[in-house]
């Protein structure tokens, strides 16, 4: 599928190297290689394991899981040592690609930037490979109709990155089982180059227009704020709080 050409203007920036790179390094890297500061918001590192593990009820037993807008896969790999069956789904074919690459090999290189022109070089390694994960390039506004459904799906800091964050909302209900978890995060930061301003999610505040428009269909059960660091290079970060949310699918609608 080549859904690079079709891309938003603000897609194409998950398909470059420094993207790659600095994702690889978000979902997988050490401590060390991601803050080499003393000090410093550390409570920030591994939102992509946080996003799952401090959200997800895994009370009851865990089947189907759609992990959407998975980028390079780590939630991913951590819902599969919970769940039944796991599917990652990402717009980037870069961020598909590694993810696959790991998945089939549990071993992948990459570089990441460091400052100016010089690169660091890093590796991912993934000692036990589950056999219950796949992930596929899709389009979370346009989903494929025989995708079926879940009992968690897990979208986190996806919304904003939509050029229709409605559609996805709209086709969330159908996506989950009753009784099911949505576990979503947001920092709702949203840009132009992303979502038209007309699509942003604002009445009131961000928070409280997406609370309406799941009500329908959802029972919020938590939500906790969740920091994120993401490393731009080695002394420029981008330090974020994501409302982090689980919501249970209501049976009767
Ligand atoms: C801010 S990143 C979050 C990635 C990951 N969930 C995390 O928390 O690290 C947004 C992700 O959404 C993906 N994305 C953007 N638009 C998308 C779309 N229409 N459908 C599916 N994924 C999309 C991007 O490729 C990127 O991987």
């Amino acid at each position: 599928m080549n859904l690079v050409g079709s891309k938003k203007q603000g897609g194409e920036i998950y398909e470059t190297a420094r993207s790659l790179g600095e994702y690889l390094l978000f979902h997988y890297g050490s401590q060390e290689e991601q803050f080499p500061w003393p000090g410093g918001p550390k409570d920030a590192l591994d939102f992509a394991r946080r996003s799952v593990e401090e959200l997800i009820d895994s009370s009851t037993s865990i089947g189907q899981v759609l992990d959407l807008g998975c980028a390079v896969g780590k939630s991913s790999f951590v819902l599969a040592n919970i769940s039944g069956q796991v599917l990652g789904i990402d717009y980037s074919e870069s961020f598909i690609g590694a993810a696959n690459s790991l998945l089939q090999s549990g071993s992948l290189s990459y570089q990441y930037h460091e400052e100016g022109s010089r690169w660091k070089d890093a590796s991912v390694k993934i000692s036990e490979l589950p056999s219950n994960l796949s992930f596929e390039v899709g389009d979370a506004c346009n989903l494929r109709k025989d995708l079926g459904q879940f009992d968690v799906v897990h979208a986190a800091n996806l919304l904003c990155r939509l050029p229709d964050p409605l559609s996805l909302l709209d086709r969330l209900p159908d996506l989950v089982n009753p009784g099911g978890q949505l576990i979503l995060t947001t920092p709702f930061t949203w840009l132009e180059e992303f979502t038209s301003p007309e699509k942003w999610l604002e009445e009131g505040d961000s928070a409280s227009a997406l609370k309406n428009i799941l009500e329908e269909h959802f029972i919020l059960e938590m939500e906790k704020n969740l920091p994120f660091l993401i490393r731009e290079h080695r002394r420029k970060f981008q330090y974020s709080l994501a409302l982090g949310m689980r919501w249970k699918r209501k049976c009767e609608s």
